[in-house]
């Protein structure tokens, strides 16, 4: 995730070594470059590069840095590589302002085409830029800042937070839409920020600004204005006691739970996303193509790949094979051919064995398509086309964010495979917020009830059988408990042997099956097993369970995504219970480099 960083003060003095210590508050979030802007000399000096803070500021000097008025910007890179060309901040034609953004702008491919069908030079494909260049637009039209930010507002579509600044006032100017902001002001500064943890060590005292506020900063002062309507408007500061470990944290106690409630964001993101993206097309007719796909990934990933296989064959009646990497060499690797296309998926775009797989691949000249959330990575560079899941930096190693992205960036391929419309997602994010708030408590209580359990068989039923080996394998990663997803007709086939009083079996169960999930329930109801359920309120349901999480009502091809949500607080509440770390759990790593 991008992070930000401004500041103005009474006097001029040296900035960079303010601008490189906030930038390393900031790094937690992860990002692949850095950029700093500060107004000195009459002109703005801005340096960035591609690097972590301390290699940029080595080569680049940040700490030289003077002025009285600077932003610092950490790119993590979404669209647009990383490279020196893309990294943030951005001036204008005529250098006269200077600005950085967070966020995704959603209509910069339209904006872009009429800022240079004006006379614009675009240089990046970032959309940071395209902001800086619609405010210099109207500010060259005699507008002054303040307007001109008002005017972007109206164009500029998308979660966003910006933070600019002329070479006239000694001003810095930010909005806040949809993306994190937050302000303070001491004697002779004012600051703002994406997050609180980089203003800290300046000042406790923070005001959260709002949805649509523009902020106009001075040294001692922040006046507020909203931006459709121009009114100024109070915010208040408030004294914030956290270190700036847990502020980084975001106020939970682990990035895994900070994680899982950034859910409905990150799918916003990626639907925004998807909806805008010229490199959706390529993706898309690469699988139209096809003479046979295959979907290759590890772990969680490759759990999302055996969902997106069902939602192909549901949504497209279409074949995908989902695969482990190393099962994909040894047991389809022969019949591949250059009619073929792999979807080779992997958060981190480095794991080992997804790319020994794609070496392979390529050898035989399969299409090679990229669904990774590093950008920048190996998957990445190596791929013929690729996406981005948008979830921005996961620090906790169990995968939560990545895997709902990547699941519905498949739910979405389906939809585009079966040329139906994709406006369906556009619920989700809201559904995933209600999942959250509404299913929290019940997996607390789950959670406290399986203490002391060392095992537990998770079942699901066709659709949601990639969900019950996912929560298997998130609570068998974080609690060290041993933890079987299967498919639910199969455990008659040997498990059930295991089932006796009050041996627990978790059912996942989809609107559509129901009645064959209430058999499969029975097994194991009538050896006196205990029956947790992860499904949708139903009364014949309601009857046979120990605990029961209610997942709010959808419908069956939506109903997947919501339920790995309980899974995923089970497995977290169930760890913290035990007292282990959930984001680093004994013997893991985030990125699997090796075979
Ligand atoms: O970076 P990748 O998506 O390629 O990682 C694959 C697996 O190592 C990863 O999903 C792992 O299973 C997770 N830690 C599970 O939570």
């Amino acid at each position: 995730m991008c992070g930000i960083f401004g500041i103005v003060s009474k006097e001029e003095k040296p900035l960079g070594p303010i601008l490189t210590e906030a930038g390393k508050r900031l790094a937690y979030r992860g990002y692949d470059s850095v950029g700093a802007a500060v107004f000195t000399d009459n002109s703005i000096d801005l340096r960035k590069d591609i690097g972590k803070v301390e290699e940029v500021n080595e080569k680049l000097n940040f700490s030289e840095m003077k002025g009285n008025r600077g932003i610092i910007q950490l790119r993590w890179a979404t669209f647009g590589a990383p490279a020196q060309v893309n990294a943030q901040p951005f001036m204008d034609c005529k250098q006269e302002i200077v600005g950085a953004e967070n966020g995704n702008i959603v209509n910069s491919i339209q904006l872009q085409e009429i800022l240079e069908n004006e006379g614009h030079t675009i240089q990046s494909t970032n959309d940071g830029e395209i902001c800086v260049h619609v405010v210099a637009k109207h500010m060259r039209a005699g507008k002054t800042m303040l307007e001109s930010i008002q005017l972007a507002y109206k164009e500029l579509k998308g979660d966003y937070a910006l933070i600019f600044f002329n070479k006239v006032e000694n001003k810095i100017y930010a909005i806040k839409k949809g993306s994190g902001l937050v302000v303070a002001v001491t004697e002779n500064e004012a600051y703002c920020s994406s997050d609180i943890p980089s203003i800290l060590p300046l000042t406790n005292e923070i005001i959260s600004m709002q949805d649509g506020d523009i902020v106009v900063l001075e040294p001692g002062k922040a006046e507020f204005y909203r931006a459709d309507t121009g009114e100024k408007v109070e915010r208040k500061a408030k004294v914030h006691k956290e270190t700036m470990e847990s502020a980084q944290k975001g106020g939970y106690d682990h990035f895994m739970l900070k994680e899982i409630h950034e859910q409905s964001d990150r799918a916003r993101d990626l639907i925004d996303l998807l909806n805008e993206s010229k490199f959706v097309e390529p993706f898309v007719s690469a699988l139209k193509s096809a003479r046979e796909i295959y979907f290759v990934g590890c772990g969680t990933s490759y759990h999302a790949c055996q969902l997106g296989s069902y939602y192909f064959n549901k949504i497209a009646n279409k074949r995908a094979i989902p695969s482990l990497p190393q099962q994909f060499i040894e047991e389809f690797g022969n019949s591949l051919t250059s009619e073929d296309a792999v979807v080779f998926v992997s958060q981190s775009g480095e794991t080992k064995d997804v790319l020994n797989a794609l070496n392979y691949a390529k050898e035989k000249g399969c299409k090679i398509l990229g669904m990774l959330n590093v950008l920048g990575s190996t998957l990445m560079n190596i791929s013929d086309v690729y996406l981005p899941i948008a979830c921005g930096y996961e620090i906790s190693v169990p995968a939560t964010k990545t895997f709902l992205n990547q699941a519905i960036m498949f739910l979405y391929m389906a939809f585009r495979q079966a040329d139906k419309d994709t406006s369906e997602l556009a619920e989700l994010p809201g559904l995933i917020q209600k999942t959250i708030d509404e299913t929290d408590e019940s997996c607390k209580e789950i959670a406290e009830h399986i203490k002391g359990w060392k095992e537990l068989y998770y079942l699901g039923y066709g659709i949601t059988h990639p969900i019950a080996k996912e929560g298997a394998l998130k609570l068998k990663e974080i609690t060290y408990m041993h933890c079987e997803g299967i498919f639910s007709s199969e455990f008659k086939h040997g498990p059930l042997s295991a089932v006796e009083k009050d041996y627990p079996v978790a059912f996942i169960t989809a609107p559509e099956n129901v009645d064959i999930m209430i058999s499969h329930i029975n097994e194991v109801a009538c050896r006196h097993g205990k029956v947790l359920l992860i499904a949708e309120d139903n009364e014949v349901l309601q009857k046979y369970a120990t605990s029961f999480v209610k997942v709010p009502k959808t419908n069956q091809i939506l109903f997947p995504l919501l339920a790995t949500i309980p899974a995923q607080l089970i497995s977290y509440y169930a760890s913290k219970n035990l007292d282990l770390d959930p984001d680093f759990p004994r013997n893991l790593s985030k990125t699997l480099t090796v075979d």
